[in-house]
């Protein structure tokens, strides 16, 4: 008995798979790739397009709006204020690039107004420039006082993401205080008013860097307002499920769309409210967050697969694929302290990437691709960093590896990086976003970096949802002048390894978690070929369409299977198909009989 139970404890926590190991060397020099994959999009960007907003990898030149076709409502990050330099200032910061980031900071202080006729973004204008401006303001005067560099800053990134923030409060001038999503930069919401929609995540992205801003320049009416459009948003929810809908009705407070999930549309409003209490310490934005988080937990969380249900019917799923914007949440969950889980969706996700190479924008309930893009997102990358930093499981380190090669093979071109427009043909689209140089390859080298080789300690700082830094001694600082840096926070010698003894309870939200050492091998081996497992083998891939089902057909009836359908008859003869998700984990109910998994035959 003791014997058995002992073994089994030893399989829970131990020992740490060698398979996985890899040697400082191999670590550098990923680190050191990472490091040159960003300056081949930076350098491609400043030569070629700079001062546009974006790169056109392709063309091999600058986006400028007007300039170019139409793609809708993607071009509304676009404000001709070179979105792409501001938005990549503090990632020369975290390379310790202080002579370009000083000259990047001269060029943008230069260069970029923003009294423009152009309707831009709310969230992206505020999640890419101003918290661009602001950690970059950040960052200058730290280097200032600790490195002796930029004597000539006098917090002129600071004024001009004041005048930014002035450009963007007529959006919050409506009857709920929620903001509108668009505004024009020269002429607020003239003849914009009769637009209506907004998404969950448009209106409640905007607290941490409105705080930042306020507490900074001693101006509070952009905290205001902040808040004012987050307690709205909670007053929203689903007073039995806790639940939020994806878009509302900003006038009226009425949702439009009822589709609840923690992907595109809703992923950072549950972002900042954690991260809201982790930089301002206001408890209410912790009770908030913990009750969504158990919400989503109960009816999104399907063991490794999360999936959309209606905030008013949460045990009816409302579409059976996933996005690739919900692979931040992983990284969420192990800011919360929740290892477990995060690791299992972690999992399942580097399992779709490796069936089709890259993360397309959105994969169905069996792994099939469901649209196929990929223009290079962060957030597979921020999840594994964040689980790294929390397990030290190497694992992590060959995670990113694969995705470091993935990169260097389908997306890079002579003139940067290229968007993919579909993971199953691997074409490439003429599109660098912005946050491509902000998040993507900040995460990538922050991954294989050691902290020594860090010019900043970042347990010091909160990333917000755009990688930006933003130092946590503003909590204690309600107003700019208060608003000293710690000077702890911010250091150029290299930080205290920190170990197992001063690891803090993971419940306790923090920046970087504690580096408790969970040995998640044991959680992911369940979850091992869950991806082919679950798909039909590529050579006999034929669709089986519900109308050419036999039920006599042996095939037909081992594909069903296959797909982890389980087939049972009901009393009135007809045959119920029931997703299982059968063998994924012991975490998973065998039947999830939900509607749109539910099948019935005539
Ligand atoms: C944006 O910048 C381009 C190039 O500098 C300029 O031609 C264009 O007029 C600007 N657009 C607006 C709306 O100001
Ligand atoms: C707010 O909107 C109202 C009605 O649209 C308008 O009359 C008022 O001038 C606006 N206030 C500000 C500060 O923009
Ligand atoms: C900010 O704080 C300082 C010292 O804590 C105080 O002297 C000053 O009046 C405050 N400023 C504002 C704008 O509240
Ligand atoms: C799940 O596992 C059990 C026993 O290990 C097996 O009998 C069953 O066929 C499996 N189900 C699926 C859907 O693979």
């Amino acid at each position: 008995m003791w014997p058995l139970l002992l073994l089994g404890l030893l399989a829970l926590i131990g020992p740490r798979p060698a398979a996985f190991a890899m040697d400082a060397l191999e670590r550098s020099q990923l680190r050191e790739e990472a490091r040159d994959m960003f300056y081949h999009a930076y350098r491609a960007y400043m030569e070629n397009a700079y001062p546009a907003d974006e790169l056109m990898p392709l063309s091999c030149k600058g986006r400028v709006r007007g300039q170019e076709p139409s793609r809708g409502d993607i071009d509304d990050s676009l404000g001709n204020f070179s979105l792409t330099l501001v938005d990549t200032l503090d990632t020369l910061a975290v390379l310790g690039d202080f002579e370009e980031f000083e000259h990047g900071v001269k060029l943008v202080i230069r260069d970029v107004t923003f009294d423009t006729d152009l309707v831009v973004s709310v969230f992206e204008t505020n999640i890419r420039m101003l918290g661009g401006l602001l950690s970059a303001h950040i960052l200058a005067e730290y280097f200032q006082q600790r490195a002796g560099i930029m004597s000539w800053y006098r917090g002129e990134l600071l004024s001009m993401a004041k005048d930014l923030g002035f450009r963007l409060l007529p959006a919050f001038n409506t009857t709920t205080g929620i903001p509108h999503g668009r505004v024009n930069l020269r002429h607020g919401m003239r003849s914009l008013e009769n637009l209506r929609e907004t998404c969950t995540a448009c209106a409640g992205t905007m607290v941490l860097e409105m705080a930042a801003l306020s507490r900074l320049s001693g101006e509070p009416v952009f905290e205001e307002k902040a808040h004012r459009a987050m307690d709205v948003l909670w007053q929203m929810r689903h007073r039995s499920s806790d639940l939020m809908g994806t878009v509302l009705n900003i006038h009226s407070g009425d949702w439009v769309r009822r589709d609840s999930g923690v992907g595109a549309g809703i992923d950072s409003y549950y972002e900042y409210c954690l991260k809201a209490y982790i930089l301002l310490g206001e408890e209410k934005y912790l009770g908030r967050f913990n009750r969504h988080y158990d919400a989503v937990m109960k009816y999104i969380s399907q063991g490794p697969l999360l999936l959309d249900v209606l905030m008013h019917r949460p045990h009816t799923n409302s579409r059976n694929f996933m996005d690739a914007l919900l692979a931040f949440w992983p990284g969420l969950q192990v800011l919360k302290g929740d290892i477990r889980p995060a690791v299992e969706t972690h999992e399942m996700l580097y399992q779709v990437i490796q069936r089709h190479n890259l993360l397309p924008e959105a994969f169905t309930t069996d792994f099939q691709v469901h649209w196929g893009q990929h223009p290079l997102r962060p957030e597979f990358l921020e999840s594994t960093y964040f689980l790294y930093r929390a397990t030290q499981d190497p694992y992590y380190l060959q995670v990113g590896k694969h995705a470091l090669q993935a990169l260097q093979k389908y997306a890079r071109v002579p003139c940067g990086y290229a968007a993919v427009k579909d993971v199953r043909t691997a074409a490439h689209e003429d599109r660098m976003d912005s946050f491509v140089l902000a998040e993507t390859f900040k995460y990538l080298f922050l991954l294989f970096a050691e902290p020594a080789d860090l010019v900043l300690d970042l347990d010091e700082f909160i990333f917000t949802t755009e990688a930006h830094l933003l130092p946590l001694s503003l909590s204690t600082s309600g107003n700019a002048s208060a608003a000293q840096l710690n000077p702890s926070a911010l250091k150029v010698a290299p930080p205290i390894e920190p170990t197992a003894q001063n690891g803090h309870d993971l419940d306790e939200p923090r920046t970087c978690p504690s580096t408790l050492h969970l040995f998640p091998e044991s959680v992911r081996r369940p979850l091992k070929n869950m991806v082919n497992g679950m798909c039909p083998r590529r050579s006999h891939r034929r669709k089986l369409h519900a109308v050419q089902f036999q039920v006599g057909n042996p095939e037909h009836m081992k594909a069903v299977r296959d797909m982890g359908i389980a087939i049972i008859t009901l009393p009135d003869g007809r045959l119920q198909l029931l997703h299982t998700f059968a063998n994924v984990s012991e975490r998973i109910p065998v039947l999830v009989p939900s509607q749109t998994n539910r099948i019935i035959l005539p």
